[in-house]
């Protein structure tokens, strides 16, 4: 098991990986991601199963015939920029060796298992996260999501044309969700919150949302443009990264401006623009309201006594996500034991099965990420708790599957 696993995750490593840096790019319908995909299909058809890619772009490789029942393990394949190599592919290469060593046992159920690699799901290229899953369970309406552009305004819909794909049927895929008895995604633990165990099990994703603002105020020269005289989109927009931060620090949530563009971006001269993005999450809906309710406030005062024009609106937003405790108690059992019960956690990261989890009964594994790091390259994990990890996840699907 653990061979599989190390050889897999060996051919992964030089993927996208930015060799100065050591964090990996891999944008959804771009190269490196065309050759995850590949070996995604690859890997699945070494194993004996069937793969299709679903209306949205999301790949499925089947073991046994697709139909009613069906157990489903998976994640991602995709990063943010100079991302950590754990996040999204570990799910999928722990989900291939969970099946080696179910085959090697020779698990002969009647219920078919499904590996899936979900497609965009960091939103780092066109902006929403889990899209893949937001449009296969109707969260997002096609035309959104089609019109979505990367910052070379590039469309999703075009994007996935240029990948062979057909991208005017996209949208909710009912019938195969139907089919799906129990979803569990194994993922890095993104965070400082197990530190204590190789393997963990989520109970909780935060609520959480990406706003976009846009600030316009008058571009002019450094040098001779008296304070007095200015309209800088700039100054509101800082004052924006204040107010959440002292937001954020009362209320207990996090929020983050990790993106940000000015116009015309240069050093001596004032801007006319400035757009930035506010990733903003908390552990309840209230909280986060009260967050952003701050951020709104900051960005109105400041942009009417600065002059500048300011505009905010919401790219995604993600309700609290509660696994349902049935699934999720079976998952930790199965994991711990009465002697060591297994570390039960909420998360303050995004992922698919949160987006699944209304549509579908959904659990997740964590495995421990020593340096707590995450969405950077110093995202890590020890081989023997990817290991842990694995042997975790067979026993959940064993067990799923024998049901
Ligand atoms: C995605 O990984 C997110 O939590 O933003
Ligand atoms: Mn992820
Ligand atoms: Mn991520
Ligand atoms: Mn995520």
């Amino acid at each position: 098991m653990s061979d599989s696993f190390d050889r897999m995750w060996a051919e992964l490593a030089p993927i996208g990986r930015n060799r100065t840096t050591g964090g990996y790019r891999r944008y959804s319908w771009e190269e490196a991601d065309a050759e995850m995909r590949s070996w995604f299909v690859n890997s699945a058809t070494a194993r004996g199963m069937e793969t299709a890619t679903d209306r949205n772009g999301n790949i499925w490789a089947w073991w046994g015939t697709p139909g009613p029942g069906a157990v489903v393990t998976g994640s991602h394949l995709d990063s943010v920029p100079d991302g950590g190599a754990y996040d999204g592919p570990l799910g999928i290469v722990s989900a291939f060796a969970a099946v080696d060593e179910l085959q090697r046992c020779g698990l002969s159920s009647g219920t078919p298992l499904a590996v899936v690699a979900f497609v965009e799901e960091e939103g780092a290229r066109f902006g929403v996260p889990c899209l893949g899953t937001r449009l296969l369970t109707g969260a997002i309406t096609p035309d959104r999501a089609a019109g979505l552009t990367d910052a070379d305004g590039i469309t999703w819909a075009r994007a996935m044309e240029n990948a062979g794909l057909d991208s005017t049927r996209i949208g909710a895929e009912p019938e195969l969700l139907t089919n799906i008895a129990a979803f569990v995604e194994l993922h890095i633990e993104q965070g400082r919150g197990l530190l204590d165990a190789p393997v963990g099990v989520a109970s909780a994703v935060w609520p959480h949302g990406r706003w976009r603002m846009d600030f316009s105020g008058r571009a002019d020269h450094a040098g001779t443009t008296r304070i007095t005289d200015r309209s800088d989109p700039m100054v509101p927009f800082a004052r924006c990264v204040l107010a959440a931060r002292d937001a954020a620090e009362s209320t207990g949530a996090v929020a983050t401006v990790g993106k940000a563009r000015v116009w015309p971006n240069g050093t001596n001269a004032i801007p006319s623009r400035v757009r930035a993005w506010l990733d903003a999450r908390a552990p309840d809906e209230a909280t986060l309201r009260e967050l952003t309710d701050a951020v709104d406030s900051a960005a109105q005062r400041s942009s009417t006594e600065e002059g500048v024009f300011h505009a905010s609106y919401l790219e995604s937003y993600t309700p609290v996500v509660e696994f349902a405790s049935g699934l999720r108690d079976r998952v930790a059992r199965l994991v711990g034991g009465a002697e060591t019960p297994v570390p039960v956690l909420p998360t303050g990261a995004g992922h698919d099965a949160g987006v699944l989890a209304a549509s579908v009964p959904t659990a997740m594994l964590f495995v421990r990420n020593p340096t707590g790091v995450s969405h950077a390259p110093a995202e890590s994990a020890d081989p023997a708790d990817c290991h842990a990890g694995v042997a975790a996840l067979t026993e959940v699907l064993a067990d799923l599957l024998t049901d």
